[in-house]
């Protein structure tokens, strides 16, 4: 998401004049932190930062802070640290090119409507595309700072994503990752009474769009998984077969008190039915452990599904207090000590898991899109399930959609020849 929002900064900065990257701090004329405030560590960072910057930038150089924590602190970030220019919340970065104009501006309204606002074009990769169907969440995970830092859920026109789409594909795009907090929850909260459109719908529209080839979103919501959905997942061939499924929790009791919505028994048999749906489908997912009140028998539970899913990628979190959430006032917080206990625990065991996972993908064939060069004479792509390869081989490669066999296999990457 953040990737998105730096991205849209970048092209509406580039349609008032020609900025140009560059990885020099002493020739940047304006540093942006583009930042995340979903665990406390990314904004501790900043802080020190910012420091750096100021020490090493240009002497006209404007700083500014965007994003999450520019949403949750404001004003009280240029109260720490004066040496920065402006503040630029997360749902406010269509306002950017006017930001940097004003000394110590900042804008951080969370009921700001960006949804229908026509970003200019600008892809950090010309073979990807990354869009947004929705901002903000309409959820209340209690342990989650995001709706108090983008605000309600407001899906975005389908006309606009397949109009946004369709120009990026005319400019080398072949795959389109699609992005919002609840994916799944596309079509709930349109400004615009006319505009019905569920997420599978919206899906089988952007797979009608000629040149695009692979589809992919980040994040679905376990609960909105409903069968019409994992079906079009499964059957429609644009749909790349990797599904993010959190879990944050196996325990049923935890689950609710984080307001999850579901139970360990609907995951489980949401996946279940991913896997009979579609056997060669990859699912990732994301565990928080250590939320207050957990007893060894919750983190049995996550640990149980963890065996019974075996997620083919694990982001997993020791709990972290933020500020506007429910959690941070629960009693039964988790000793640091204990909760770092268990994310060690759960990480060993998913290594594990992964490396059978990825021993057995020995000899096996993907079809790969490759999208970038590498040193040494290497080029590296994802598989339709997500995987990262690399193969030997030249810019001829780059916008292809090619047959790998795995000639190598480690836990992080697959090595491979294409095969015509
Ligand atoms: N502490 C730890 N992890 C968190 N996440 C969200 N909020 C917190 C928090 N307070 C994790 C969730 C979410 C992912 C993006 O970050 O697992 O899915
Ligand atoms: Fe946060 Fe929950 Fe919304 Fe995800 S669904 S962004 S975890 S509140």
């Amino acid at each position: 998401m953040n990737v998105r929002d730096s991205e849209h900064m970048i092209a509406e900065l580039n349609s008032k004049e020609p900025y140009e990257l560059t990885k020099k701090l002493d020739d940047a004329d304006l540093i942006i932190i583009n930042t995340c405030s979903v665990r406390e560590k990314p904004v501790s960072k900043l802080f020190s930062e910012i420091g750096v910057f100021k020490k090493h930038k240009k002497e006209s150089a404007k700083i500014g802070v965007t994003g999450c924590t520019a949403s949750h602190l404001g004003k009280d970030i240029i109260k720490r640290a004066p040496s920065v220019d402006f503040v630029l919340g997360a749902r406010n970065i269509s306002k950017i090119t006017q930001v940097i104009e004003q000394k110590h501006a900042v804008e951080i309204d969370i009921d700001n409507d960006d949804s229908t606002y026509d970003f200019s074009e600008y892809r950090t990769n010309t073979f990807k595309s990354m869009v947004n169907i929705s901002i903000g969440c309409d959820k209340s995970c209690t342990f989650c700072i995001v709706p108090a830092t983008r605000g309600d859920e407001v899906s975005i026109p389908s006309d606009l994503i397949v109009r946004e789409i369709t120009k990026a594909v005319n400019t080398g795009a072949k795959e389109v990752m699609l992005l919002g907090q609840n994916v799944n929850n596309y079509g709930k909260y349109f400004k615009a009474e006319d505009e019905q459109c569920n997420f599978t719908e919206l899906l089988q529209k952007i797979s009608k769009i000629d040149g695009l080839e692979r589809i992919r979103f980040t994040s679905p919501h376990p609960l909105h998984m409903g069968d019409k959905f994992l079906e079009e997942f499964a059957s429609n061939p644009k749909i790349c077969k990797q599904i993010h499924v959190p879990l944050q929790s196996g325990s049923t009791s935890l689950l609710k008190s984080m307001r999850r919505g579901y139970t360990k028994e609907w995951f489980i048999n949401r996946c279940e039915k991913i896997r009979t749906l579609c056997p060669e489908a990859t699912i990732s997912t994301d565990i928080i452990v250590g939320f207050p009140g957990e007893t060894e028998e919750d983190f049995a539970d996550t640990m149980d599904v963890l065996e019974k899913v075996r997620f083919e990628q694990l982001f997993s979190f020791k709990y972290s207090p933020r500020p506007h959430t429910a959690a941070q006032n629960f009693e039964n917080q988790i000793p640091n000590e204990i909760a770092g206990a268990r994310l060690t625990k759960l990480q060993a065991r998913h290594t594990e898991i992964l490396d059978e996972v990825m021993d057995a993908q020995m000899d096996k064939e993907h079809m790969v899109y490759f999208d970038e060069l590498k040193a040494d004479g290497k080029v590296s792509g994802r598989s339709d399930d997500g995987k990262l390869f690399y193969v030997q081989g030249s810019e001829e490669l780059l916008g292809k959609i090619l047959n790998v066999k795995v000639t190598k296999v480690s836990r992080g990457a697959l090595n491979g020849t294409v095969s015509e």
